[in-house]
C-alpha cells in the first residue's frame, strides 16, 4: 500500500471531495471521491485513506463501487456515523437514465436519477459491497421536497436519541437543504427544508455542526460565481437551527471558507480530542506530472487538515496542531528549492511582496492578494488572482505552507485562508521570512519532531 504524508493525494488518477471523514477506532478514516481508471471525473467510487494522526495516510484501497441497480452509475458524496461500534457510511446512489455511447462513465444528455444510500461496515476494515448496502431515500418523486437528480451528498450525525441528515438539493433554480430524521439511523423520515438564494442553483456537500455554542452550516452552492472558473464555491454561515423541528436560518449571508480559487465540497469532523477539524478537495485544472513514487499521473488533492473556531459568528481555520511535528527543520530560505513541502512564516507590510518561485503575495488596499499567472502555464480559463476581504491591520501575519502543487496561506491566525492550486514553481523564495521549516522527507526525518 501506498503512503501520502501531509496533502493526501489520488493513489493515481482522480480524486474528488473528502467523504466519510471520520475518528474511529482509534484512527481517522477518510474517503474520498474516486475514479480509479483515469485522471479525470468518472463513474464514481469511494476511495479510502487512514491515518494515525491526520499527517501520515495510508492508502487502503477502493471501500465502495458500483454493484446495485440503484448506484450502478456511482457512489456519490457522503458521510460516516459509529453506530453500535459499526461504522456506517451513508452516500448518494446514481443511476444514469440515459447511457453516453462513447463514454460510458458520463450520463448520456446528463440525465440521471439520485437516492440516497448506507453500507454498514462492521469495523472499518470490510466493506461488503453486495450484501451490505440498503437503499435509505428512493429517488424523490415529489417536487415539493427536492429534486430526483439533484439531490445528494448526505451528512450524518446524532443529536440525543435522534439522528439528523442533512441534504443538498434546488427546486431547479434556486438551492436548498433538507433535512431528515431517524430514530434507529436506518429508517429516514423527511423533516423540512431551507431554500435560499445563498445556495446558488444547487447546494452541494452541506454540512451543519455546533461549534462554541453556535451552529455553523457549510456547503459549496452552484453557480454563485460568474466569469472564469469556478463557478461554485465553498461557503459558510453562521445559522439558527432547532433540532425539535429541523428548522434552519441563515444569520447572516454566506462567506467564503477559503478566499483562494481551487478549495471545494469541505467536510468536517470531529478529532480525537473532539475538535472540529474540516478537509477538501483541492480541485486541479489538470494532472500533476508523474511523481517519482510511481503513482503515475494524478488528479487532485486535500488540502491540510484545519482546526475550526469560532469568533463573533465568524469561522476562523489554523492549520491542525498534528502537523507542528511534520515541520521541524529549519532551512535557509535562500536554499528552499520549492520541490518538496516546508512552512514559512512571514510578517508581510504594505508595498513588500513575497514571491514563492513566481506565485506572488502582496498587500494592496488593505487586502492581501496572491497572483499565479506564472505558476498555472497551460490552464485556460481559470482565475488567476485571488484577494482576502479587508484585514484588520496595515500589515498582516502569515504562516504558510507549500508543496510543489499547492500554497496555503493562513492570515493572521486563521481570521482568512487563502489557497491556490500551482504548476511549476520556480526553485527560489524571495521576500521577507520570518521562520523557514521543511517537512522534507518525512518519514526519513520523523526522528526530528516526533518521539
Ligand atoms: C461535489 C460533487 C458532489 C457529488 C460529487 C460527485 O464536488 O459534485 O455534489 O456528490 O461531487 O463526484
Amino acid at each position: 500500500m501506498t503512503q501520502d504524508t501531509l496533502h493526501l493525494k489520488a493513489p493515481g488518477n482522480w480524486i474528488n471531495d473528502p467523504n466519510g471523514f471520520i475518528f474511529y477506532k482509534g484512527q481517522y478514516h477518510l474517503f474520498y471521491q474516486h475514479f480509479p481508471f483515469a485522471p479525470r471525473w468518472g463513474t464514481m467510487h469511494w476511495g479510502h485513506a487512514t491515518s494515525p494522526d491526520l499527517v501520515h495516510w495510508q492508502h487502503q484501497g477502493v471501500a465502495l463501487f458500483p454493484t446495485k441497480d440503484y448506484d450502478q452509475n456511482g457512489v456519490f458524496s457522503g458521510s460516516a456515523l459509529e453506530v453500535e461500534d459499526r461504522l456506517q457510511l451513508y452516500y448518494s446512489a446514481v443511476r444514469y437514465r440515459q447511457i453516453n455511447p462513447e463514454d460510458i462513465h458520463c450520463a448520456g444528455q446528463d440525465d440521471f436519477v439520485t437516492s440516497q444510500a448506507m453500507m454498514i461496515s462492521p469495523d472499518g476494515k470490510e466493506f461488503d459491497n453486495w450484501n451490505a448496502k440498503r437503499q435509505i431515500i428512493p429517488v424523490l418523486t415529489d417536487r415539493a421536497i427536492g429534486d430526483a437528480k439533484h439531490t445528494r451528498d448526505p451528512k450524518v450525525w446524532k443529536a440525543g436519541d435522534s439522528y439528523y441528515m442533512i441534504l443538498g438539493s434546488t427546486d431547479g433554480t434556486t438551492g436548498k437543504a433538507l433535512f431528515y430524521r431517524s430514530r434507529d439511523s436506518r429508517c429516514w423520515e423527511y423533516a423540512g427544508q431551507y431554500p435560499s438564494e445563498e445556495f446558488g442553483w444547487m447546494l452541494e456537500c452541506p454540512d451543519l455542526f455546533s461549534l462554541d455554542g453556535q451552529y455553523f452550516l457549510i456547503g459549496s452552492p452552484m453557480g454563485i460565481a460568474s466569469g472564469p472558473k469556478y463557478h461554485e464555491k465553498a461557503m459558510y454561515a453562521p445559522v439558527d437551527f432547532d433540532q425539535a423541528s429541523c428548522r434552519m436560518e441563515l444569520r447572516q449571508p454566506m462567506a467564503c471558507l477559503d478566499w483562494g480559487l481551487d478549495f471545494y465540497a469541505p467536510q468536517t469532523t470531529l478529532d480525537q480530542q473532539g475538535r472540529r477539524v474540516l478537509v477538501a478537495w483541492m480541485r486541479m485544472p489538470q494532472p500533476a506530472p508523474s511523481p517519482a513514487d510511481g503513482r503515475g499521473a494524478w488528479n487532485g488533492m486535500m488540502c491540510l487538515p484545519r482546526l475550526l473556531s469560532a469568533r463573533k459568528g465568524q469561522l476562523y481555520a489554523q492549520p491542525h496542531p498534528n502537523l507542528e511535528k511534520a515541520f521541524c527543520c529549519p532551512v535557509e530560505a535562500k536554499t528552499v528549492d520549492n520541490t518538496r513541502p516546508y512552512r514559512l512564516r512571514a510578517l508581510l507590510r504594505p508595498g513588500e511582496t513575497l514571491d514563492i518561485g513566481g506565485y506572488r503575495i502582496w498587500l494592496e488596499n488593505g487586502c492581501l492578494y496572491t497572483d499565479r499567472s506564472q505558476v498555472f502555464a497551460g490552464c485556460q480559463g481559470y482565475r488567476l488572482q485571488a484577494h482576502t476581504p479587508p484585514l484588520e491591520q496595515e500589515s498582516c501575519r502569515l504562516e504558510i505552507f507549500v508543496e510543489p502543487n499547492l500554497i496555503e496561506i493562513f492570515v493572521d491566525e486563521g481570521r482568512f485562508v487563502l489557497s491556490s492550486v500551482v504548476y511549476g514553481l520556480a526553485k527560489y523564495l524571495e521576500g521577507t521570512t520570518i521562520e523557514c521549516v521543511d517537512a522534507a522527507a518525512l518519514e526519513a526525518v520523523s526522528g526530528c519532531g516526533e518521539n
